[in-house]
């Protein structure tokens, strides 16, 4: 026998109304004032009836899987049609438990099946309607006598859930880990029982009751995972009981709303009945604020109910549990204890009629009170069978239904004749066709009773009577900033001390305090919570299909968007009016928000939650399809202007997989971030190009791309420092050129092969580099790349410390980079022209030659303050930092040094920040600031050692020393000393050996 016991409520078998069992129910979409008679006034309240799943999703849901047991033997044991009479009756009684629990059965063995809950329509309650189901399916199983158990295996987690067609057969399959594990459970499971696992447990805790059966390993897992044995469910509490239990957290403001509250119940006590209807998403705290205004009203009479999801079949659920609050019956008593009360009841002098009270004895189940008290009109007691009870029994179902809508109404007036009564009904978007309409009949009779009606749901819905005038509407907003992140701290615990996760949580969240309170309880409050995530994909599998499919477009966009857009990339053809209309649907129910009008207006999602969840609930290959046409709609809106959006279409196309689209734009978003020294986008961008090139053959795109896109990104790289990376790009990009064998290319290769060795230091290569480069030049007859060889060779012998060559090779080029005849080519221009003089200059410097320096130097300031870039005036201003240093006007290079590091900084001029540091660290050491200069030359030694920069290290390095050894750090000093003079002697730089040698000597005892 399965030791568990389903405790979610007693079920009753109600004669009145045939009430037998829970049933499941989804939420209904716009009751329509559907006047019939009958008990067909409230519509269909399943919304996914008939619906059947479209595409591939991506779900949190629950799986679960049952098994009968040892019907094997059964089978083979028996003759197969009476194995056939156990198996077929115990697999309905299945299947009627994962029904009830709104799951969905789709695999059936002959002597198992397997079923979804959360899929493929999502539900909030997957874990714990799996969790129900699978407890009732033991209790029917004990109580059908067929002499068989079960073994069931249940498992929450993210799965694929897709349409599956095989043959004339139409299902839908689930895939995933989550799947198997379920399935292990199941296998694992002893007779009779339910194995659930840790994330199901997680989901459902607080409503059911297990005992742990601790880690057990799985075969196909690499890690055992924690079991836990279900023993029974509770469905009737919430969440916010289940929070209740654990302790809320202290409620914040919902000042006005309180007030509004209170102004209500306060015309309702002077005899002006009304109702409230507050309306609000899901956890924005109206179950809350329900409670905190009832703690507030101590003496009053409350009667609570909360519509749910799973309930009896009565029709009147709620009802029934409001009357049960009324006359005080317990739900768990025998139908005699029951009746018996109802009797106490009718005899009390402020009892509801009598009509009232038999109707909801029938509600509850029981016989009428009235029947075998009341005479016949000859003044005898009726037949055993007869009287009242006969006559409700004789009634047909739609005068009982009416009579019991009467009676509910009669006696909740009834109680609020003389005192205030308050009632309360919570979830009314999940109310059973029954109370609808007594809530419906209410609103007209309020008038004039003493009760206050306050119900509560999730907006979204409509409700035929939600525009009636004794109804006050209140929508509850989320919380506002700055009590969302009172709220957010108070549940952060020790995280709280961080500001930004405080905030980020808060904005995150949207201001929805369920959403704050769940994403704390996690550790990781950036993710999204599971419960969360199936709270907000249930909300959107409630959508029609049209706002659905429009969300996801939206949320895949990822930004503010258009109509237009959104159109074009639903339906290409059509017009967006049906597009508009989904917009507007969707602003309405509050998920998106539209600002602006006509052509021009905006659409946004307006969670940030709900967008993330959306959009992970695509499948790869519906993401996949989707950024292709936003790319594709978006460049053919954009048209000309389509440069203004390359890096968000270039976003799409790669996401899309359009590779030649993302090639393209990319590229261009990289130029421009390039030519705004955007440095890190622009070398991401250009990256994402190279990513995207690599898909395209090369009959598609030529070479020569791969070469030039390897060229672009060398400035970036090497203004962001990032040596060792530009080599590599700079070995494919001459790997590709051999390829070609593009001379022009090789020429602006070997050029910056030449400049990227003298970074590193290695100057020898930088040499052999630029002699290449001017040999190719000459054989060309291109006297540009020859004068830009000319350059690189300079550079290299101004590392190697050979100061009356270099000074030739750079004053050629100030002379003539700005030569019109060369075209501007390989970099010839002003900015470089200013490098040339700057480099003249330090080499007069380091020679003494300071007058001729100080001439130059004045034309390059000028020239660089004429063509005003950062880089230009960095240069500039070392350069003539450099001769005041040197010639001791150490005050005024302080401040040129000082300037050249803030220009660094802010231009992210990260290669040239170690040159500028050790300056400034030196001037600072001169003029007696030696802690601050010693920290400087220290982080430009390291930061420059980082990056691979050599040039000019050793330098860096012998400055350091001498501010050590200022300091009295000797010993220091002498190590720095030494490290200078073994890199110099490595990379042939003749100056800065003679310093670390000096140096050192000057160390030595
Ligand atoms: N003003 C508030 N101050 C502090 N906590 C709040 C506040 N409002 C709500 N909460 C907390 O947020 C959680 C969700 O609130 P509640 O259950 O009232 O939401 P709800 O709007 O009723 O959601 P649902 O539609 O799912 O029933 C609860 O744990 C509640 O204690
Ligand atoms: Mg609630």
């Amino acid at each position: 026998m399965p030791d568990v016991t389903l405790e979610m409520r007693r079920v009753n078998n109600c004669q009145g109304c045939g009430v037998s069992s829970v049933q499941s129910t989804e939420p209904f979409p716009e009751p329509s004032a559907n006047t019939e008679p009958d008990d067909v006034r409230h519509p269909s309240l399943d919304r996914q009836a008939g619906r059947t799943l479209q595409q591939d999703e991506r779900k949190n849901a629950t799986i679960l899987f049952a098994d009968i047991v040892s019907s094997t033997s059964l089978v083979s044991r028996s003759d197969p049609e009476v194995a056939l009479d156990i198996l077929r009756p115990a697999l309905n009684l299945v299947s009627e438990a994962v029904q009830r629990y709104g799951g969905t059965v789709n695999r059936v063995t002959g002597d198992g099946l397997m079923a979804l809950f959360g899929a493929p329509f999502s539900d909030e309650e997957h874990a714990l309607g799996a969790c129900c189901a699978a407890l009732e399916m033991h209790t029917a199983l004990a109580r059908s006598g067929l002499g068989v158990e079960l073994r069931v295996g249940i498992n929450s987690g993210e799965i694929v859930v897709h349409p599956l067609r095989v043959g004339n057969l139409e299902t839908v399959d689930a895939a995933g880990g989550a799947v198997h594990l379920a399935a292990r459970l199941q296998q694992a499971a002893s007779a009779g029982s339910t194995w659930i696992s840790d994330a199901t447990f997680a989901l459902a805790r607080g409503r059911i009751e297990t005992r742990i059966v601790g880690p057990q390993p799985f075969r196909g897992f690499d890690r055992p995972s924690v079991v836990h044995l279900l023993q029974a469910a509770d469905a009737t509490l919430t969440r916010l009981d289940v929070a209740g239990r654990r302790g809320l957290t202290p409620f914040v403001n919902r000042m006005n709303e309180l007030h509004l509250l209170e102004d209500a119940f306060g015309r309702a006590a002077a005899g002006q009945g009304c109702a409230i209807a507050l309306e609000g998403d899901a956890g924005v705290g109206k179950s809350r604020l329900i409670r905190e205004f009832v703690a507030a009203r101590s003496g009053v009479r409350v009667l609570e109910a909360t519509c749910t999801r799973w309930r009896d079949d009565s029709g009147f659920h709620s009802m029934r549990v409001l009357t049960q609050r009324l006359l005080g019956l317990d739900a768990t008593e025998d139908p005699e204890a029951t009746r018996a009360r109802l009797q106490m009841v009718a005899a009390a002098p402020d009892a509801p009629p009598a009509e009232a009270l038999d109707a909801i004895a029938a509600l509850q189940g029981v016989n009428a009170p009235s029947a075998g008290t009341e005479v016949t009109p000859a003044g005898r007691p009726y037949r055993s069978g007869a009287g009242p009870l006969a006559g409700w029994a004789a009634l047909a179902p739609n005068a009982r239904r009416r009579r019991i809508i009467e009676g509910c109404l009669a006696a909740l007036l009834q109680a609020a004749l003389d005192k205030p009564l308050l009632v309360i009904l919570d979830d009314v978007h999940w109310t059973d066709s029954g109370t609808y309409e007594v809530v419906e009949r209410l609103l007209d009779a309020l008038e004039g009773s003493r009760l206050l009606l306050l119900l509560g749901w999730r907006s979204g819905y409509r409700f035929a009577w939600a525009g009636h005038p004794a109804l006050t509407h209140v929508a509850m907003s989320p919380l506002l900033p700055a009590e969302a992140r009172k709220l957010a701290r108070s549940v952060l615990g020790p995280r709280a001390n961080n500001d930004v996760a405080v905030a980020e949580l808060a904005d995150r969240a949207a201001g929805n305090p369920f959403f704050i309170e769940e994403a704390a309880a996690i550790p990781d409050p950036m993710h999204v919570p599971p419960t969360v995530s199936s709270v907000l994909s249930a909300r959107i599998d409630a959508l029609k299909p049209d706002e659905k499919q429009f969300i996801e477009a939206l949320v895949t966009v990822g930004e503010p968007t258009t109509a237009e857009l959104l159109s074009s990339v639903l339906d290409a053809d059509s017009d967006s009016s049906h597009t508009r209309l989904a917009a507007a649907e969707l602003e309405q129910a509050g998920l998106v928000r539209i600002d602006g009008a006509g052509g021009s207006a905006r659409i946004v999602c307006r969670h940030p939650l709900l967008q993330e969840v959306v959009y992970r609930g695509l499948t790869r290959a519906r993401r996949r399809a989707l950024h292709g046409r936003i790319a594709t709609a978006m460049e053919r809106l954009a048209g000309d202007r389509a440069t203004d959006e390359a890096a968000v279409l270039a976003r799409h196309a790669r996401l899309g997989e359009i590779w030649d689209a993302a090639l393209r734009h990319a590229r261009a978003a990289g130029d421009r971030a390039a030519s705004h020294h955007a440095n890190r986008e622009a070398v991401r961008f250009y990256e994402e190009a190279l990513e995207a090139l690599d898909h395209l053959s090369e009959e598609n795109v030529p070479l020569s791309v791969g070469v030039d896109l390897r060229f672009a990104l060398r400035d970036p790289l090497f203004r962001l420092g990032r040596i060792a990376d530009l080599r590599k790009r700079l070995d494919e990009a001459e790997a590709l050129a051999d390829r070609l064998d593009d001379k022009g290319r090789l020429g602006q290769l070997l050029i910056v092969r030449s400049h990227y060795a003298c970074l590193g230091g290695d100057y020898a290569a930088t040499i052999a580099a630029a002699e290449r480069a001017a040999a190719l030049a000459r054989a060309q007859s291109d006297p540009a790349l020859e004068l830009r060889a000319t350059f690189e060779r300079a550079l290299g012998e101004f590392g190697q410390g050979a100061l009356a060559a270099s000074i030739a090779g750079m004053t050629e080029v100030a002379e003539h980079a700005e030569d019109p005849a060369l075209g501007g080519r390989f970099g010839l221009d002003g900015p470089l022209a200013v490098v040339a003089a700057g480099y003249q200059m330090r080499a007069l410097t380091d020679l003494g030659r300071f007058d001729e320096a100080e001439r130059i130097g004045q034309t390059c300031a000028a020239r660089a303050k004429a063509i005003s870039r950062p880089f230009t005036s960095i240069f500039a201003d070392l350069a003539v930092g450099y001769l005041l240093l040197n010639r001791g006007d150490t005050g005024d290079a302080r401040a040129r040094f000082a300037d050249a590091v803030a220009m660094c900084n802010q231009a992210e001029a990260d290669l040239m920040r170690p040159v500028a540091l050790s300056l400034l660290g030196a001037a600072e050491a001169a003029t007696g600031d030696v802690t601050n200069g010693l920290e400087l030359l220290q982080s430009a030694v390291t930061t420059a050692a980082d990056m691979g920069f050599m040039f000019q290290q050793p330098l860096r390095l012998a400055l350091l020393a001498e501010a050590l050894s200022v300091a009295g750090q000797s010993e220091a000093a002498s190590r720095w000393a030494a490290e200078a003079r073994t890199l110099a002697e490595v990379q042939g730089d003749s100056i800065s050996l003679v310093a670390a040698r000096r140096m050192l000597r000057r160390k030595a005892p």
